[in-house]
């Protein structure tokens, strides 16, 4: 059978079917006219496509066994629509809820899409920027950022000089044409720090194309460096790269080459799965249905500040087992 699953932690509401593949899958992306996210304004587009969203992808489901959906992390108003929707959905087809947490959605169908089996992942989106690693039954936060995610850093960056929403792409496009410039480099043990950088290259004066290079240059490298320490530390032989920011062709190229060095594997799965999406959520949710994971329906309250270490990964063997 099949299981329906609902995203929509931030800008995307996004609903698929998920059997032994990806069945269906319909998004919603929201677009804010200016500036940032507003979560309110957000939660207001999400529940006015909801019913569209979900009508293009229930038809497709031949024996749907459950009902999905992103429990958090994420932005509370957005996150509350949602689970109305699947508490809904839940009960008027007579089907289990399963509360999925969005980062770990994004590593499950990661692994599923690139066939990656105990990786260590750099998971760097808008609003995250994390390096995880499966150990005793859990999803080990190694080393986070301390402010804001890469992302929303690239986002406020192209704001700051009146470039479209989202920054990440326009950023990358202008980098090509860069030339390295140093900008500030924030590691703190395993973690990683944005801001100072941001501030930076707001208030550089070097050619826009320079600025570009040197924040993606110096951005990435930081990541690189945490998720490289993670693997050596972890003993892992795989690099799995997801989240938004994981379309950038710079990060993909510059964790191929730390992997080739240590002898790594590395992999970043096509772009449907990669940034949100419902496919993750319907995914995962079957995953864990199949591990009678469900979550009952009095317990459904959304976790805005859900953490992927919280998460009993109780569909995952031990090595050796
Ligand atoms: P999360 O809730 O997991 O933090 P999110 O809501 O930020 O996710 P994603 O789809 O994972 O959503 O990521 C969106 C981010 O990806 C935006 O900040 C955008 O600028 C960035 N992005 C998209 N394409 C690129 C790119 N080519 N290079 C760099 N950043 C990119
Ligand atoms: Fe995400």
């Amino acid at each position: 059978g099949e299981v329906l699953g609902l995203e929509g932690t931030a800008w995307n509401l996004s609903a698929a079917v998920f059997g032994d593949d990806l069945v269906a899958l319909h998004s919603s992306p929201y677009a804010p006219p200016t500036g940032g996210i507003h979560p309110r304004e957000a939660a207001q587009h999400h529940a006015s496509v909801m019913r569209e969203v979900i009508a293009r992808v229930l038809p497709a489901a031949e024996n749907l066994q459950a009902i999905a959906f992103s429990q958090g992390p994420g932005l509370g108003p957005c996150l509350r629509t949602v689970a109305t929707a699947a508490r809904a959905l839940s009960l008027a087809l007579d089907l289990p809820l399963v509360g999925v947490n969005h980062c770990v959605a994004h590593v499950e169908i990661g692994r599923w899409a690139t066939g990656f089996d105990d990786p260590i992942v750099l998971y760097a989106s808008g609003a995250n920027t994390q390096v995880l690693g499966y150990l005793n039954g859990r999803y080990r936060i190694f080393g986070e950022t301390l402010d804001i995610g890469i992302g929303n850093a690239l986002d406020k960056f192209a704001r700051s000089h009146g470039l479209p929403h989202p920054g990440g792409p326009v950023v990358e496009r202008f980098a090509r044409d860069g030339n390295y410039i140093e900008l500030p480099y924030t590691v703190k043990g395993m973690d990683l720090a944005f801001s100072g950088l941001i501030s930076a290259a707001q208030e550089s004066k070097a050619p826009i194309e320079d600025v570009c290079h040197g924040l993606q240059e110096t951005g990435f490298a930081m990541c690189v460096e945490v998720t490289e320490r993670a693997l050596a530390h972890a003993g892992k032989d795989e690099v799995l790269l997801v989240g938004g920011v994981g379309a950038n062709s710079r990060l993909q190229e510059m964790l191929r080459e730390m992997c080739e060095d240590r002898g790594a594997r590395f992999a970043v799965p096509e772009r449907t799965y990669l940034g949100d999406n419902g496919a993750m959520i319907a995914y995962t949710g079957r995953v864990m249905l199949e591990h009678g994971a469900l979550l009952p329906i009095e317990e459904s309250q959304v976790r805005p500040g859900y953490r992927a270490d919280e998460v009993p990964v109780v569909w995952r063997s031990e090595p050796g087992e």
